[in-house]
């Protein structure tokens, strides 16, 4: 995946649509359900904080997983050195975890996934590595949200469709709509939903 690689090597941090200061709105949504913390996983961290503010609420250990070595780099330049901090540089579809978590975290990876082989094989990588109980945090692209993103074709979601998608393991929660502001002022638009691992 030189795609990500490359971005990273040459884009500031607020050079990227997807940049936001603070991961507000996914913090919001696991301070109200994702309960008491545990492990957790941030699937395609990038250069986002949402890994180190886990670590601050007390989740740990925490993975923050991405296919670039370079979003990691940065992790690790901006994190308290700790080893609840797993950084993993893999392909989301290629990991293999050695144990479970608790919480799930995705904001803007999963709409990557245009091949439905690929989603049902993220789907069955979630339901296998969060616990019974356990919540998975999503964020999309919606119906109305950009057809592209960093030059590459995106899925767009509804809430009821990514219900659907994760419906063998996962219950639907909650779900919200996002205006995400780009860092040259276009809106984005966010479907999240909130699912819990059932079984
Ligand atoms: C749009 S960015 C979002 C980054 C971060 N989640 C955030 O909210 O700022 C997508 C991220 O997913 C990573 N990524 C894309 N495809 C991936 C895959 N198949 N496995 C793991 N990471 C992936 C990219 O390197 C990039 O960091």
């Amino acid at each position: 995946m030189t795609h990500w690689q490359g971005i990273y090597q040459s884009k500031a941090l607020d050079d990227v649509s997807w940049f936001e200061d603070e991961p507000t709105m996914s913090l919001q949504l696991i301070d109200e359900f994702a309960g008491k913390p545990g492990p957790a996983v941030d699937v395609g961290v990038g250069r986002s904080r949402l890994a180190i503010r886990l670590l601050d609420r007390g989740w740990h250990p925490v993975v923050a997983l991405d296919v670039s070595n370079a979003a990691l780099a940065h992790i690790a330049e901006i994190a308290q050195p700790t080893v609840d901090l797993q950084l993993i540089a893999c392909d989301i579809l290629q990991w293999q975890p050695q144990d479970r978590v608790t919480l799930w975290h995705d904001r803007a990876v999963f709409h990557f996934l245009t091949d439905q082989q690929d989603q049902i094989q993220y789907v069955e990588l979630a339901m296998s590595t969060v616990s019974p109980g356990g919540t998975l945090v999503l964020g999309c692209f919606a119906v109305d949200g950009p057809t592209q993103c960093s030059g590459l074709d995106v899925c767009r979601f509804q809430p009821g469709d990514l219900a659907a998608l994760f419906s063998a393991g996962f219950s639907l929660l909650a779900s919200a709509q996002q205006d995400h502001r780009t860092p040259w002022g276009s809106s984005q638009a966010f479907t999240w939903v909130v699912l819990r691992r059932h079984g």
